[in-house]
């Protein structure tokens, strides 16, 4: 099979190649096991350091018609579509926003249209979606409200996906991502990327800034979890997938203050107390409107599955990455 990675040296890209080259195989359209044998690692910047017959990296903007032209061709059997500018900023620039994560959506989409090889097609959506009056729980038939230009142009994203996959042009998934937790590196423009960082910064003897209220419920996936119902996601068949092409993924419901009360049994007092409350209106507006729980019944259906506990969570990051300078 051969398989096109978009974002591919982003967090959840480069996880996602690690673990396709690992399986080795993949479910194609007609339900048959078939091995991996070309993944095209694509991205605006390299993917470095995946030394691989299979992969093939590949650089260039993903809203340049041109790109996608040579990008994708009738031979890709499946495409992960993970390649986005972040929440804060598709807020900060609105042009931006719309070019890479709404208009290169809907090239890719209809650069498929014309080549009519109708690949399956698995997407990253979001939570963001989501926004004004929410219930205590979202149910998966909740309506979309985005308060962002990234939940809209998510939502926008997701509609035309439904619609395209309706028509047979492309198999399409698109999985309704929680916050992914916890992110290795520096801090990022995500609105949420404070969720990583009062984990990760004060685990490596930083202090942090926390700026929402300790009472902010967020809804969260592990970076493991998030890899394996993105590869759950694609081995599903068009038959599974009769009540809807938008999945709102399951995840762990918890306030900041549960989040850092799990760091603080993990690794002490000294470790949670580098954490400083300072509160950010913009950050807040945006994480604010998202939902902290949902019912995800129809993923569940599927087969999705979530993290349960978040100090394994915290447990998997100091496994992955040793702290340091603690
Ligand atoms: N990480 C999360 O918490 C989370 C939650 C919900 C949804 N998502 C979605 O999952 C996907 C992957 O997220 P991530 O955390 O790995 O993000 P990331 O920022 O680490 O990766 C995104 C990648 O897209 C690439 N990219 C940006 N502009 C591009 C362009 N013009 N052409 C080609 N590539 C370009 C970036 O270089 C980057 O490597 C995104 O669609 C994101 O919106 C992530």
């Amino acid at each position: 099979m051969n398989i096109l990675v978009t974002g591919a040296a982003g967090f959840l890209g480069r996880r996602l190649i690690e673990a396709l080259l690992l399986r080795g195989a993949l479910t194609d359209r007609q339900g048959a096991t078939q091995s991996i044998s070309k993944i095209v690692a694509f991205d605006v910047v390299p993917l470095n350091g995946l030394d691989d017959p299979r992969v093939e990296v590949v650089c260039g903007d993903i809203a340049d018609p041109q790109v996608l032209e040579t990008l994708v061709t009738a031979d890709v059997d499946s495409i992960f579509h993970l390649a986005a500018v972040v929440s804060s900023q598709a807020e900060q620039d609105f042009e931006l926003g719309m070019r890479i994560n709404f208009i290169a959506t809907q090239q890719l989409l209809e650069r498929i249209r014309k080549i009519g090889s109708c690949p399956k097609w698995v997407m990253t959506s979001s939570v963001a979606v989501f926004g004004g009056q929410l219930p205590a729980q979202v149910e998966d038939h909740h309506v979309w409200a985005p308060q962002s230009s990234y939940g809209t142009q998510k939502a926008m994203n997701d509609l035309l996906l439904a619609d395209y996959s309706r028509r047979g042009f492309v198999d399409g998934r698109s999985l309704r991502m929680p916050t992914i937790v916890v992110r290795p590196g520096k801090p990022n423009l995500a609105a949420s990327s404070f969720a990583s960082g009062i984990i990760r910064e004060p685990l490596n003897g930083q202090e942090s800034v926390c700026p929402v209220p300790l009472d902010t419920r967020l809804w969260l996936m592990s970076p493991a979890q998030a890899i394996v119902n993105l590869i759950h996601g694609h081995e599903l068949s068009a038959a599974q997938l009769a009540q809807g092409r938008v999945i709102n993924m399951p995840g762990l419901s918890i306030t900041v203050e549960q989040m850092i009360d799990a760091l603080r049994r993990t690794a002490g007092d000294e470790v949670a107390n580098r954490i400083r409350l300072e509160p950010n209106p913009a950050i807040e507006r945006i994480v604010g409107s998202w939902p902290g729980s949902f019912t995800a019944a129809y993923a569940q259906q599927l087969g999705f599955t979530a993290d349960h506990d978040f100090t394994d969570v915290i447990g998997q990051f100091i496994a992955e990455y040793p702290p340091q300078g603690r």
